[in-house]
């Protein structure tokens, strides 16, 4: 049944232009004619090409049930350390099991060898379909090669996996976008376009083993840069390339004292009007550092994922606003990938020029990020079922 199953898939995989979780319209991402996507092992470049249209919405991908009797998924998170990754290994276990499949889901406490082992057992263990979180894009090669002879359909979850023709899926939410909400979130705060500045910035941005920290830090760039380099905002300690303003492992404790370290050496006597961090945890050593060794006029901060610490912050003040990624979004789409990929139908992808993994363009799902501040987090988050009051507290 597997066998033919996979045979099936091989032969039969499908891609087409979907929306559905969020249209795509705008900023960045590429919209694609209907292609071709590779199969699960056979990878071969999906055909590439732009259209700004949107998409449409086929309504593609009703999966029969019985697709799941019988089948088992790995699920390979990061790590526990960061409330997302708990959320999103949580909700893909309860969508996956509520279909039908039974599930491995496995956390790799950031610890590269360790991932690359437990997904060796998921597929000694009989996995039909690997869903991977990577904590280095890179680093997964050896496993990714072992899924591939075991034909075994790989979808990367959130973090593009890099340099391997083995991925056949990528599901995530628009990257380039969440740093041009949180961009834009900036430029529209300060009035970029009226008031006269000059402003003070400073940029913390992820991981650089993550592929997505760089879209991160490109989209909030490409929205400031006209204004950096008219000199309305200006960045103080000159730390403006990703490189320079990366933190290891999103690592909070890393952004924390990077973070004091320019307070210290740059900001005795004037005030930081920015602080453009790409997500929470780093956001919070940017707090952190601020709570303990500053006392001018706090800064507009960014962040995202809405973590419960943020989102108390943020009504408490000290953080201004947080890109909402729905990770129940996420998860229901990537059940419905594995539906979709099982039982050789369409699969639903809006995305097939943007990801390129250094060997092939993997076709991909864009779910649309929106950003949550003070003002309309009770709708964002607690109308929706996402936190409880309580949880904020
Ligand atoms: C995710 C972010 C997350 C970061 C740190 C990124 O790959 O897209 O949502 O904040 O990793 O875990």
């Amino acid at each position: 049944m597997k066998r033919f199953l996979r045979t099936f898939l091989s032969a039969t995989l499908a891609a087409s232009l979907l929306v559905g979780c969020g249209e795509s319209g705008g900023d960045k991402p590429a919209e694609s004619t209907p292609t071709q996507a590779p199969a699960n092992n056979d990878v071969k470049p999906a055909d590439s090409g732009s259209t700004d249209d949107g998409g449409e919405v086929d309504g593609g991908g009703e999966v029969d049930p019985s697709v799941s009797e019988g089948m088992k998924v790995g699920v390979s998170m990061p790590t526990k350390d960061l409330q997302r990754w708990n959320q999103d290994g949580a909700n893909m276990e309860k969508e996956l099991i509520a279909a039908g499949y039974e599930v491995d889901l496995q956390y790799a406490a950031n610890d590269v060898q360790q991932q690359l082992s437990q997904i060796e057992n998921m597929i000694a263990g009989g996995c039909d379909v690997l869903v991977i979180a990577a904590i280095e894009g890179s680093s997964l090669g050896e496993a990714l090669d072992m899924a591939k002879e075991n034909e075994i359909p790989v979808i990367a979850y959130d973090r593009l996996l890099m340099n391997s023709d083995a991925v056949s899926y990528y599901a995530t939410f628009d990257n380039y976008k969440v740093g041009t909400v949180q961009g834009t979130y900036v430029k529209e705060q300060l009035d970029l376009d009226n008031a006269d500045g000059p402003f003070n910035i400073e940029f913390t941005a992820g991981d650089p083993g993550d592929n997505n920290a760089g879209y991160f830090f490109n989209g909030a760039y490409d929205v400031l840069k006209e204004y950096i380099e008219s000199g309305k905002l200006v960045v103080v300690s000159g730390q403006k390339t990703f490189e320079e303003v990366a933190t290891p492992t999103w690592a909070t404790d890393k952004a924390q004292s990077r973070a004091e370290n320019i307070i210290g050496s740059f900001y005795a006597n004037t005030d930081i009007d920015v602080w453009l961090c790409s997500n929470d945890s780093t956001a919070l050593g940017v707090e952190n550092a601020l709570a303990n060794n500053y006392t001018g006029k706090y800064p507009i901060i960014t962040g995202q994922d809405c973590d419960i610490e943020n989102t108390k912050n943020m009504i408490a003040g000290k953080q201004s606003m947080s890109v909402f990624k729905d990770t129940r979004t996420l998860a229901s789409q990537v059940v419905k990938m594995t539906g979709q990929i099982l039982s050789g139908t369409t699969v639903d992808v809006n995305d097939t020029s943007t990801y390129n993994n250094g060997v092939i363009t993997v076709p991909s799902f864009l779910c649309e990020p929106v950003f949550a501040d003070a003002n309309n987090y009770k709708e964002i988050l607690i109308d929706s079922g996402y936190y409880t009051e309580d949880q904020l507290k």
